[in-house]
């Protein structure tokens, strides 16, 4: 029609103003608030990434101590939400209990939901944030089968979600401090990534004012599905099922079958034309990791460093500029460290979670904020006149 802008997908809209997060796909950039995430990955912690996203500077030293012990103070979740664990079936899908459970947290907090009152918001941010890790454990314990495990306030926020979810009582587990230094890191590299599918979610929910909790619940159900979040899992299902490095031709050939609908799972970015920043600490990382634990010539890392190598050979992959993302070299670090794929969005889910707040606090103090409404370019049926059942 003209009237508006036709652009699915939004490849080429921008739909807000924001300060918290810079892409440059070409370069293979990522800051979170101007810093760059290479500088943040190697020297700051999750929690200090937490502050800076929600605030926009590095804390001092007091201010990180009193937003850590904040945290820590909001980790237990109340006790009648076990109830609500012990309604699912133990093989539910771990994503799905999330969807349920965070959206159940707005029939709790009451006292953090009035989103016109800056501290209501800032509390429901912090709770969030505190809480996640306990869910998320929870839903773990839960598809074992294992009593769920209480948050630990004398550790920080990784190795406290590593003890709820692999301490079992009577067994006198100890965090490794490496692996919760990996898991920090996963963490500090998923925090937030600026208008991606499941933020633009959290955003669009919020901007009709709806329940914070629902609004972070909204953002979980999208970053599940396998072109976002739910990548990590795919792709550490597809590494397996390539399985030795002398199928990977089959699977290359595969992807580039335009009947076929199978993808390398792990590769390929909106927006990063170049390389992936994020993959690069990640593939660094989980060669570390692997050492650590003493696990050598692991399959699984095999293939995925031959498919790399493959891949960016092929004249397919260079002309769409398809890279290994963020997705791709994970799994390979959340399996050595124990956890089975179906928890790896879920891990994802986690670390977001301070993105999707710091995104919808910045939206709901916006002066411009307006409630979302795309349109659209109307192309169904002209204006008919119903017919009756009976002449139809
Ligand atoms: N394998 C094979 N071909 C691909 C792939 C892939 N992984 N990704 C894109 N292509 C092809 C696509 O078929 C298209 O080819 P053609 O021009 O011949 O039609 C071309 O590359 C451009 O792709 P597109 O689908 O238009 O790109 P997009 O920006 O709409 O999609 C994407 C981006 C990430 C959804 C897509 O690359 C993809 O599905 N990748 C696999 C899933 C994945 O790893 N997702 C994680 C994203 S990173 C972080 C996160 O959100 O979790």
């Amino acid at each position: 029609t003209g009237m508006f802008t036709y652009d699915p997908g939004f490849t080429s809209t921008a739909a807000c103003d924001s300060a918290i997060t810079y892409i440059d796909g070409d370069k293979g950039e990522l800051l979170y608030r101007g810093y760059p995430i290479e500088q943040l990955s190697e020297s700051s912690s999750y929690t200090e990434v937490c502050y800076l996203l929600l605030y926009g500077e590095l804390p001092t030293k007091a201010q990180l101590d009193e937003f850590n012990e904040l945290v820590t103070r909001h980790t237990m979740v109340h006790e009648q939400m076990h109830y609500f664990y012990r309604g699912f079936r133990r093989d539910a899908h771990p994503m799905a209990i999330m969807t349920g459970v965070v959206g159940a947290m707005a029939a709790f907090y009451h006292d953090s939901t009035d989103i016109t009152d800056p501290q209501q918001r800032e509390i429901a941010s912090i709770r969030m944030i505190a809480k996640m890790p306990t869910i998320a454990a929870m839903a773990y314990k839960y598809s074992v089968g294992q009593p769920f495990v209480y948050p630990r306030n004398d550790l920080d926020y990784a190795s406290n979600f590593l003890h709820m979810c692999f301490s079992v009582p009577a067994e006198n587990y100890k965090v490794n401090p490496t692996i919760a230094k990996a898991m920090d890191l996963i963490f500090t590299l998923h925090a937030d990534h600026e208008q991606n599918a499941s933020t633009s979610t959290v955003r669009l929910a919020g901007s009709s004012d709806a329940n914070p909790f629902a609004c972070i619940a909204a953002g979980v159900a999208c970053l599940w599905g396998p072109a976002h979040g739910g990548a990590n899992e795919a792709a550490l299902n597809m590494l397996k099922q390539i399985g030795t490095v002398d199928r990977i031709p089959e699977f290359i050939a595969r992807a580039k079958d335009k009947s076929d609908p199978f993808k390398l799972m792990g590769f390929g970015h909106r927006v990063y034309k170049n390389f992936d920043p994020r993959a690069t600490v990640m593939q660094k990382t989980a060669k570390e990791v692997l050492d650590l634990l003493g696990v050598h010539n692991n399959p699984t890392l095999q293939v995925a460093q031959e498919l790399e190598k493959i891949a960016l050979e092929d004249p397919y992959f260079i002309e769409r500029k398809l890279y290994p993302n963020v997705d791709f070299y994970s799994g390979i670090i959340l399996e050595a460290i124990g956890f089975p794929t179906s928890m790896f969005t879920v891990l994802f889910s986690v670390a977001r979670t301070v993105g999707w707040i710091s995104q919808w606090k910045e939206m709901i103090a916006d002066p411009q904020k307006k409630i979302g409404r795309p349109r659209q370019l109307y192309d169904g049926s002209p204006a008919r006149d119903y017919e009756p059942v009976s002449a139809r």
